[in-house]
């Protein structure tokens, strides 16, 4: 008996240990593809979008073509993000995976900013990029490299983060992130250009910042 209730207590204590551990990533998919489509027509409803008909599915659900372009860098960062998700790129719908190119102009940078649903993981194709993520409280512990073509470096997920083109040409990366709709809240534009304004004294006690520093920068990113 009580050989049996200490076995019981095992079983018990490896579920505790591995039930979280299976949970936490994305759902398995259940079959083989849901092709997302923005309407019931046709369609079966899985997983917040509704799939496409399997039947009526075809290789045009399950590509994207284009990525081979340079993209131009005409903003404040000089980058640009290109996003093959699950909103272009419908086959994607409950695999759990995405895609994206990235454009750094000289100079250039993908500044500061998180992915609330997905790892992220990044090859650099030309140049030289600087990147890093923060920890979380308390450490906030930058974790930071320099990285030249065929470098690889992931970012963990709901991190903050970063790249900067520290060389002198323009550079570009493609990464894999972890969710077929990753999201970005880019820190400056989501703290300084919230639409309606946080409050400035709330930012300025936040950030330390006279009040008046606050004004200019939600001048700077009003959407
Ligand atoms: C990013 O590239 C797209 C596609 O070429 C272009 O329409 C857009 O204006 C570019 N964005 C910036 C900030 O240059």
């Amino acid at each position: 008996m009580a050989m049996k209730s200490l076995s019981f207590l095992a079983v018990l204590s490896l579920l505790a240990i591995t039930l979280p551990l299976s949970i936490a990533s994305d759902p398995s998919p259940l079959q083989d593809f849901c092709v997302g489509v923005n309407t019931p027509a046709d369609g079966v409803f899985v997983n917040g979008k509704f799939c496409k008909d399997p039947k009526l599915a075809t290789a045009d659900d399950f590509s994207f073509s284009g990525l081979h372009n340079a993209r131009p860098v005409n903003n404040a960062v000089r980058s640009n993000v290109t996003a093959v998700n699950v909103n272009n790129l419908p086959g994607l719908n409950t695999l759990g995976i995405s895609l994206v190119r990235i454009d750094y102009g000289i100079g250039g940078q993908n500044p500061p900013h998180t992915h609330p649903r997905a790892t992220e993981i990044l090859v650099v194709g030309e140049g030289t990029l600087l990147v890093g993520f923060v920890t979380s409280n308390p450490d906030n512990r930058l974790i930071s490299k320099t990285l030249n073509a065929g470098d690889v470096f992931v970012f963990p997920e709901g991190l903050i983060h970063f790249q900067a083109n520290i060389g002198h040409s323009p550079a570009v990366a493609f990464a894999a992130l972890s969710s077929q709709n990753p999201g970005v809240i880019t820190i400056a534009n989501t703290v300084f250009g919230s639409n309606p304004a946080i409050n400035p004294n709330i930012l300025a006690r936040a950030f330390q910042l006279d009040p008046r520093i606050v004004v200019d920068l939600q001048g700077k990113f009003k959407k």
